[in-house]
């Protein structure tokens, strides 16, 4: 019986020191693929403009403090806030919205629409865990919503994106493969992989970085732009003679942990008839660096602050040829060995 019980505890105690290191927050619309319609039947006195985005979370490990519920409109990195039920209980509502929203539950956070006839959007519901305040702990998926008037059509094209969210294990040096199918694809998709969100030096903590960008062959020839921290990392697969979305990243990097945001979309404005700017579908999938740390020596170095090889929000002070330690930036700076100093992110490469 003891020996049981004992086996039991060490079980239950390996498995949070694993889990403890950070939590991963993971959300779905169903039916993010499609649209949710409002359609008005002005013959029909019971008729009631009322729809429905349903959205749904996992937090893993759970926080103690309830998460923000965010609903979102616009396009990905481009939209504004529709709704906010913040950790605190505060609950803001855009003045154009108000008296016409609501959100069911902090658990089951659905959209309740009154009266909507801005007919293309798209709504984004993101959920934030304050205890792991990163891209960890920030996922999002979307859903459009489309009105029918008299005289309007059904959304001819609608840019969908599949990406498996199960968070991959990689070692520092491996390689990862991100499976990302969509419509469109090939030629006449737009593909871009973000990194994020992460915050900026004006506070906002909505910034991505753009990992690898393809822009749409349609008419014009494809182009292919890399992030610097990625240069010579990075590929996207091709079937046949068209490039797809499937993501590829060599010799991976501490640096390389976070969340990864699969999204695609048709020529900017050759269908405008349709979802336009809003039908850029996207889902995250989160990587995790198993890092064997290595301490860098100071050796033949000049005196001065290092940026650590492994991390560069941490660096090591070298003095007469010898290491006086390593030291982490605050919460969300990384080293400038340039400027010798903790910077934004966005102003720095990490080496
Ligand atoms: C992507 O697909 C390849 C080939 O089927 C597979 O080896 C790889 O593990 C997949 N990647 C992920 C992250 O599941």
């Amino acid at each position: 019986m003891l020996g049981l019980l004992v086996a039991i505890s060490a079980v239950a105690c390996f498995e949070s020191s694993y889990a403890d290191a950070v939590s991963i927050t993971t959300v779905t619309v169903p039916y993010h693929n499609y649209y949710v319609l409002a359609a008005d039947r002005p013959w029909d006195p019971t008729w009631v403009n009322r729809v429905e985005i349903r959205c749904e979370y996992t937090i893993s490990p759970a926080p103690a403090t309830p998460p923000t519920i965010t609903w979102l409109r616009g396009t990905f990195a481009d939209r504004e806030v529709v709704y906010k039920w913040s950790s605190s209980g505060e609950v803001y509502v855009h003045p154009e919205f108000a008296g016409r929203v609501s959100v069911e539950s902090r658990t089951r956070p659905t959209l309740v629409l009154f009266n909507e006839r801005t007919w293309v959007d798209r709504y984004w519901c993101r959920v934030t865990n304050e205890e792991q305040p990163d891209e960890f702990g920030t996922d999002e998926e979307s859903c459009g919503f489309w009105y029918v008037g008299i005289g309007y059509n059904l959304p001819k094209l609608l840019a969908t994106v599949h990406l498996d969210k199960t968070p991959v294990h990689v070692d520092a040096g491996g390689t990862v493969q991100l499976n990302c199918t969509g419509v469109p694809d090939g030629r006449m998709a737009t593909i871009f992989w973000v990194k994020g969100p992460s915050c900026t030096q004006g506070g906002s903590c909505d910034s991505y970085e753009t990992v690898i960008h393809k822009s749409s062959g349609w008419g014009e020839t494809e182009t292919i732009t890399v992030s610097p921290n990625f240069a010579g990392r990075v590929s996207l697969a091709t079937r046949g003679v068209s490039i797809t979305p499937t993501l590829t990243i060599t010799d991976i990097r501490p640096r390389d942990a976070g969340r990864y945001w699969c999204s695609i979309n048709y020529p900017d404005d050759r269908y405008s008839s349709s979802f336009g700017r809003w039908n850029r579908g996207a889902q995250s999938v989160v990587i995790l660096v198993n890092d064997p740390v290595t301490e860098p020596t100071c050796a033949d170095k000049a005196d001065g602050k290092y940026q650590h090889p492994a991390d560069c929000a941490q660096f090591y002070t070298c003095s007469g040829g010898l290491s006086y330690g390593t030291n982490t930036c605050p919460a969300g700076l990384v080293f400038n060995q340039d400027l010798q100093l903790c910077d934004w992110a966005n102003n720095v490469i990490c080496l």
